[in-house]
């Protein structure tokens, strides 16, 4: 992959701003019966609830996920970037990581964190329709806008939207058959991602699941175009070695597309393998 020069990354900013700016008005309209205020009642919306890193300039965004217009923005920003970069639109990107938990899995309780606007739990909400689903984050505001999505979809009857720390969620051990999160950990800087892995290892049922999606490895950090304040710690990070230390077995990773990449894993039997 060719190593973008700063002129290029420039271009590519002004592009993805281009054309979110073209979009936001249409989902600002979209998500206008919104009422802030009464669907806020019971989330923590102060500044001091959010850890420290949360308003480091993510994506040159300062408090990044800590008010409505910056998550309103989240799904079409991710969209333009998925599809610039990565050559797979949202919807494909969550559709197939879906697909990577096979069909006769027994999923019956999903846990997303850092769930965003719950585009991932939405995708596997159409794969096993009997599940029910735990939509977590740490923004209060993101967790309105996945409500709303789950209430257009017809499905909010299958979900919870809770305000939860991924790093230490309250949960009881073994609590979930799949534990998802995606786009989390080039987020976080490292310390907070390995209490995170062992968190989902932690609430992870015997035999159940784990699905995890990132960006931004090997040659395509590079070309990297938004201030990530925490990159340098990801681009560190060995996933698979850290997965497994967290206790995970059968761990697959897979590349997709370009610079994208899943890993899928289970919890063994008592601490051992499944197979
Ligand atoms: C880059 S967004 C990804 C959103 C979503 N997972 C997706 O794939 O579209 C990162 C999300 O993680 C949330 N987040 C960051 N730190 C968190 C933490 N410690 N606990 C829970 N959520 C967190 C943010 O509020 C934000 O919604």
């Amino acid at each position: 992959m060719p190593r973008w020069t700063a002129q290029e990354k420039e271009a590519y900013r002004t592009e993805i701003f281009q054309r979110l700016n073209t979009i936001m008005p249409l989902v600002m309209s979209q998500y206008s019966s919104i009422d802030w205020a009464e669907e806020l009642k019971g989330y923590r919306t102060d500044h001091e609830y959010y850890p420290d890193y949360i308003h480091a300039p993510i994506h040159g965004v300062t408090d990044a996920y800590t008010n409505p217009q910056n998550c309103l923005g989240w799904d079409c920003g991710i969209d333009v970037i998925l599809q610039k970069s990565h050559n797979v639109s949202c919807q494909q990107m969550r559709e197939r990581m879906a697909e990577l938990i096979p069909l006769d899995a027994q999923i019956n309780t999903v846990l997303e964190l850092g769930a965003g606007t719950a585009s991932g739990a939405l995708a596997l909400a159409r794969r096993f329709p009997q599940a029910t689903f735990s939509i977590t984050d740490i923004s209060p505001y993101m967790l309105v806008i996945s409500k709303y999505k789950f209430s257009k979809a017809g499905l909010v009857n299958r979900a919870t939207f809770e305000q939860v720390d991924a790093s230490d969620t309250g949960y009881p051990d073994n609590s979930f058959d799949l534990v998802t999160a995606s786009l989390l950990f080039h987020e976080m800087p490292k310390e907070w991602t390995l209490k995170t892995l062992q968190e989902m290892y932690r609430i992870t049922k015997p035999g159940g699941w784990v699905l995890y999606t990132d960006t931004y490895r090997g040659e395509y950090a590079l070309n990297v175009s938004f201030p990530e304040p925490w990159l340098s710690d990801f681009v560190q990070f060995n996933f698979e070695y850290e997965f497994a230390k967290a206790g995970f077995t059968e761990i697959d990773y897979i590349r997709h597309s370009v610079g994208l990449w899943y890993i899928v894993g289970r919890k063994g039997l008592d601490g051992m393998p499944l197979s």
